[in-house]
C-alpha cells in the first residue's frame, strides 16, 4: 500500500467530489473508491435486513461482512443492482446517521484501504485524507455553498424526471453537513495538508483541470 499513489478528494454532500474523483481516476488510469457508496450500502443492507439503526454492534457486524461488487458504474449487492436504490433520499438520510457510528466506521476501514492497488487510487469521501489515507500524495478538499450544491442536485433530479424542491434540498444538505461536521468520529474536515477549492463558481472541467495540475506539479 505504501508505494501506491493515492489522491483523496473529500468534501460535503453534492460538492461534486464524486464526479471529479471518477474523472481524475479515468484520466490517470487509476482505480476509484466511492467511499460514500459503502456507507450507503451498509445502510441499505441494514434497512433491507431489518437491522435497527440504533444497534451499533449489529450494524458493524454487517458492515464488516459487506461484499459489494463494483461493475463499472453499477453496484451489485446480493445479486441485485442497487446503484439507484442506495441514492434515494431515504437511504441518504439514514446513511448520515449510520456513518456517525464509530463501530461502523471501524468495520469499513480495511475494506476501504484494500482499494489502494496499482497503478493508483482516487478516493472520495469525508475522511479519505484525514483517516483512511493520511499519507496520500495529493489531498483535495472541495467546497461550494449549500445553495449551489442544492441547485446542482436539483438539476440532476429534474433531469432524471424526479420531483424536487430546491428549498427542501438546501435545508436537507445543510442538516446533513452539520451532522457530518459535528460527529465525534472522523468528522468532515479538510486535512491540514489538503488543497482547498471552492467550486461554487467553477464548472466540472475547470475543477478536474485544477486537480490534475496539482497532481502533475506535486
Ligand atoms: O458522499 P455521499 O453523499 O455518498 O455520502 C453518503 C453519506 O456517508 C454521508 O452522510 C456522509 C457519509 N460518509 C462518511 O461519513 N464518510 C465517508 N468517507 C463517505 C461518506
Amino acid at each position: 500500500m505504501q508505494d501506491i499513489p493515492v489522491i483523496t478528494i473529500d468534501g460535503p454532500a453534492a460538492s461534486g467530489k464524486g464526479t471529479i474523483a471518477a474523472r481524475v481516476a479515468r484520466s490517470l488510469g487509476f482505480h476509484y473508491l466511492d467511499s460514500g457508496a459503502l456507507y450507503r450500502l451498509a445502510t441499505f443492507a441494514a434497512l433491507k435486513h431489518g437491522i435497527s439503526l440504533d444497534d451499533a454492534a449489529a450494524l458493524a457486524a454487517q458492515a464488516a461482512n459487506l461484499d459489494p461488487v463494483f461493475d463499472g458504474e453499477k453496484i451489485l449487492f446480493e445479486g441485485e443492482d442497487v446503484s439507484t436504490a442506495i441514492r434515494s433520499e431515504a437511504v441518504s438520510s439514514a446513511t448520515s446517521q449510520v456513518a456517525a457510528i464509530p463501530e461502523v466506521r471501524e468495520a469499513l476501514f480495511n475494506l476501504q484501504r484494500r482499494f489502494a492497488r496499482a497503478p493508483g487510487l482516487v478516493a472520495d469521501g469525508r475522511d479519505m485524507g484525514t483517516v483512511i489515507f493520511p499519507k496520500a500524495e495529493l489531498k483535495v478538499f472541495l467546497t461550494a455553498t449549500a445553495r449551489v450544491r442544492a441547485e446542482r442536485r436539483y438539476k440532476q433530479l429534474v433531469e432524471r424526471g424526479e420531483a424536487a424542491d430546491l428549498d427542501a434540498l438546501t435545508r436537507d444538505l445543510e442538516a446533513r453537513d452539520k451532522r457530518d461536521r459535528e460527529r465525534e468520529t472522523a468528522p468532515l474536515r479538510a486535512a491540514i495538508d489538503a488543497y482547498i477549492l471552492d467550486t461554487s463558481e467553477m464548472d466540472i472541467e475547470s475543477v478536474e483541470k485544477k486537480v490534475l495540475e496539482w497532481w502533475q506539479s506535486r
